[in-house]
């Protein structure tokens, strides 16, 4: 039997702490994207993948559906999967099913959240070892045993290497280098860049979900920090920032507020924001050379017609020597 103790105060994550106390003293205030997904926000999110406006789950999803088998016939049965921020994975069973993997690792920071899905998937099918992995991917991974004598396929979608700014985004690729080892493949999505209004109505939707979803992690912060933060007194901000080729989210004061988190006081000025969100966009050869940079050769790569998002398939190929 599990014994809560409902007296007790909830402990704060240390990191959490530490990130939101650190993100609020600077003069543009920002919180890292990645403390977005506790359980009510990792619901959000998948009820953003599911509105009319945001486009990127349906085309990659429809990429996956349509190439997956030549991924399997490139790459030969065996390999083990690992899938890093796997949410609700909703987009494995096509990539699982044209690979014939050997094992599937699912690894997500929202542990109960991935328990339910590693369940529910490891039901429909029930032959192959699914070995959830609770932890920041970011991280360099300890892979469990059962599948360190397989090659790996790393397995990337939803335009997560978008949410991380360049320098973030090769080390979080040679991290996978490393942690995926020998003969690893990679099968990454990244959203294109497009026309500005298709890209902000998928940040900004009009039943407000996206909203809700970034406001949620200001309720976060009052539950498990102690915050006082008027979350009424905040508006949902989708923005198009040129220079970096990315959509940013903010949250914006409407009024001037005052406020404490772990008894800290914060004041901002009507209209100022805290950056909760990047979500960068790669041309063809910026793509390219994202992961050129972060130790993957690309070899094939799918899009719709449209061209508004890309499947890549790269490899880690050993170091050689080169003009
Ligand atoms: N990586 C995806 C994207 O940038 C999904 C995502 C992450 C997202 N955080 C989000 C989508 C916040 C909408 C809002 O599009």
């Amino acid at each position: 039997m599990l014994l809560h103790d409902s007296a007790a105060p909830p402990v704060a994550d240390p990191a959490f702490r530490g990130d939101v106390l650190a993100g609020l003293a600077q003069p543009q205030k920002a919180v890292p994207a990645r403390w977005f997904y506790d359980r009510t926000g990792s619901e959000l999110f998948e009820a953003i993948t599911a509105l009319p406006e945001y486009y990127p789950t349906r085309v990659e999803t429809a990429l996956l559906a349509a190439h997956c088998s030549e991924v399997g016939t490139r790459l030969g049965p065996g390999r083990a999967v690992v899938e890093f921020g796997s949410g609700s994975s909703v987009k494995t069973p096509h990539l699982l099913r044209a690979v014939a993997p050997s094992a599937y690792v699912p690894v997500d920071i929202s542990g109960d959240f991935l328990r339910a899905s590693a369940a529910a998937l490891a039901a429909d099918f029930p032959a192959l070892p699914v070995i959830p992995l609770e932890g920041d991917f970011t991280r360099p991974l300890a892979l469990p045993a059962a599948v360190a004598a397989a090659p790996k396929l790393g397995f990337f979608p939803g335009s997560t290497i978008g949410n991380m700014i360049a320098r973030t985004a090769t080390d979080l690729l040679r991290t996978m280098r490393t942690s995926l080892g020998t003969g690893a493949m990679l099968l990454i999505g990244m959203d294109r860049v497009k026309d500005v209004d298709i890209l902000l109505a998928a940040y900004d939707d009009a039943a407000g979900v996206t909203a809700r979803f970034n406001l949620n992690l200001l309720t976060r912060i009052n539950r498990e920090l102690g915050g006082s933060i008027p979350v009424e007194a905040f508006a949902h901000e989708a923005r198009w920032n040129d220079r970096y080729a990315r959509i940013e989210m903010h949250l914006v004061a409407t009024r001037n507020v005052d406020f404490t988190v772990e008894g800290q006081p914060f004041a901002m000025p009507a209209g100022a924001t805290i950056h909760t969100e990047n979500s960068h966009k790669y041309g063809p050869r910026d793509a390219r050379l994202l992961l050129r940079a972060g130790g993957w050769s690309p070899i094939a790569e799918w899009t719709d017609a449209a061209d508004s998002f890309a499947l890549i398939l790269a490899e880690a190929r050993p170091e050689k020597s080169a003009p």
